[in-house]
């Protein structure tokens, strides 16, 4: 059985005191989530202390939107994987679009980004996905095996079963147009055969998420695709009640 996974990445909103009431307001309402279907946060590197405190004791987990390349020293305005665990982090998103995109992050700063969380004991949330541009020339398919092969393919099995794939097609993140589920669907299980060539059966074990505009609203018809394990939310995971419907739907 795969592990079902409702992520919620925050990216750059909410202060450290709304933040803090974000995660108190989910603990509340933890309840009404199936207990198989697991819960992660992803605040700023600013709440992430707080809001460990506000998660205290429930089954909602930390994870982090990024870290460093480097494992310590001089890199001013980077945080060490290590400095993550430290904070209470058990995950850390990692190559999301946005970082590629607006940051510069290439396969290679990602291979030693990945390493390092790996060797301090944090899960990697690995982000891969197309450009609308590329899914236009039909080539999606390459471009995601290109970021997976050149990312993952150095890992060994023990590592590779520790990391979790998010598919998060650029042109569905933030724009309300969703990929549908026969879109999602056809790519998580193309991802998957990826994973076979190299890693065999381990393939069907790992976790494989959804994410680009996934809300309460289309939510249940995607994690109910075969290869869909659940949803990296954006937009969606800033209200409690939301986030909450979209795990609940599971
Ligand atoms: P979105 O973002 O749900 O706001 O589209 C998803 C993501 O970028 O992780």
């Amino acid at each position: 059985m795969r592990k079902k996974i409702v992520a919620g990445n925050w990216k750059m909103n909410t202060t450290v005191a709304d933040g803090v009431q974000l995660a108190k307001d989910l603990v509340a309402k933890l309840s009404e989530v199936p207990s198989d279907v697991n819960l992660v946060v992803a605040p700023p590197f600013t709440h992430l202390c707080p809001v460990a405190e506000a998660l205290k004791g429930s089954r909602i987990a930390l994870s982090a939107q990024n870290c460093a390349d480097q494992p310590k020293g001089a890199y001013t305005g980077e945080v060490a994987a290590n400095m993550l665990v430290s904070a209470g982090c058990a995950y850390t998103i990692l190559g999301h679009s946005e970082r590629r995109q607006y940051y510069g992050e290439t396969s290679a700063t990602l291979v030693s980004k990945l390493g390092l969380a790996l060797e301090n004991g944090l899960k990697p949330i690995y982000c891969v996905g197309e450009m609308l541009s590329e899914r236009n020339e039909g080539r999606h398919f390459d471009v995601v095996k290109a970021q997976l092969e050149e990312v993952l393919f150095g890992l060994s099995a023990d590592q590779m079963a520790n990391v979790v794939i998010a598919y998060e097609p650029v042109w569905a993140i933030g724009t309300g147009v969703t990929a549908t589920s026969d879109q999602a669907q056809e790519i998580h299980a193309f991802i998957r055969k990826v994973l076979a060539s190299k890693f065999g059966a381990l393939a069907e074990e790992i976790t494989i998420l959804y994410g680009g505009s996934c809300k309460p609203s289309n939510a249940a018809e995607l994690f109910a695709c075969k290869d869909i394990d659940g949803g990296l939310i954006g937009g969606a995971s800033l209200k409690a009640d939301d986030f909450i419907a979209i795990a609940k739907s599971y």
